[in-house]
């Protein structure tokens, strides 16, 4: 067996209202070197535990859901995606075992992985955009995942603030209720499809109406400090809309191009008059998802 190179982008889910459907994958990546050897699947770094941790159960489930033989093998990570910060570092890490293991177990589709990866993680939104890139939608209907792209290209900046505090997942989906009412369940309904009009139609200046969410960022403001203020910041700069970043902590804006820089300081500076620490970056929208590469020769360390 070669060594195999997964890159792996991150994501921003919801968009405001696509909770749990709508992902957007991002130029910024992990990358995950498997090098067979040994007998176990491991994950060096000394982060997280080497044989329990997201990469490592992505290879074990594919081996499992294909009943394959696979070899022992090492995990080598640099990472570029925040973790615990609302940017699909989860699903990245997920995905990049699973594609591993695909890789290294004869053919395999991107839908495959998808069904697979989607039984470590409850909603398809980042998993779809991590595989397919752009902005995608996707839906379980029971015997799986089914994504489709709303759009490849999309020609605007994604400015991020990142709180220093991370947010996991689990807890920011604990605040939610468990049901809500008609009026905001059709709010959302609507939003949503206006967004994948507006993106359809490259109306850009819809996005700030569009990306207005009832189900999940109201219940979430109380865990990421400055929500509001932070959004409002972006738009008042000149941008076109604001979310929060998934579960968050992370506050997007998605801007006219080259304004990137600028929105993110204006994100910033509202941040610091909460007070919030953070930091912002400025990412692009990646148009394709995941890639993998057989190496010929195991990396250097
Ligand atoms: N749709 C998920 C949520 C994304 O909002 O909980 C988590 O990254």
């Amino acid at each position: 067996m070669r060594s195999v190179r997964v890159e792996v982008p991150a994501t921003s889910a919801n968009l405001g209202p696509g909770f749990d459907t709508l992902g957007l994958a991002l130029d910024i990546t992990n990358v995950v070197t498997a090098v067979p050897g040994g007998d176990d699947a491991v994950l060096e770094g000394g982060v997280v535990d080497p044989h329990r941790n997201l990469v490592c159960d992505g290879w074990h489930a594919w081996r499992a859901a294909h009943g394959v033989d696979l070899p022992g093998v090492t995990f080598r990570m640099e990472a570029d995606i925040p973790f615990g910060k609302g940017l699909g570092s989860s699903a990245a890490c997920i995905l990049a075992g699973v594609t591993a293991a695909a890789a290294c177990s004869g053919p395999w589709s991107a839908h495959d992985v998808l069904d697979v990866a989607a039984r470590l993680e409850s909603h398809p939104d980042n998993l779809a955009a991590a595989v397919m890139g752009g902005l995608t939608a996707a839906i379980c209907d029971g015997a799986g995942v089914r994504a489709l792209h709303l759009a490849r290209e999309i020609p605007l900046d994604v400015a991020l603030f990142l709180p220093d505090q991370a947010l996991s997942t689990a807890a920011a989906r604990h605040t939610l209720p468990r049901e809500v009412p008609l009026r905001d369940a059709a709010f959302n309904l609507g939003r949503l499809g206006y967004l994948a009009a507006a993106v359809t139609a490259g109306k850009w200046e819809e996005m700030g109406i569009a990306m207005t969410d009832r189900l999940h960022q109201p219940y979430r403001a109380s865990l990421v400090p400055g929500l509001t203020e932070i959004m409002q910041a972006a738009l008042d700069a000149g941008a076109y809309g604001a979310s929060l970043s998934g579960a968050g902590p992370a506050v997007l804006a998605l801007a006219p191009l080259t304004s990137g820089e600028r929105i993110a300081a204006a994100m910033l500076r509202a941040a610091h008059a909460i007070p919030c620490r953070g930091e912002t970056r400025v990412a692009a929208v990646r148009p394709f998802g995941l890639t993998v590469n057989t190496l010929e020769h195991a990396p250097e360390r």
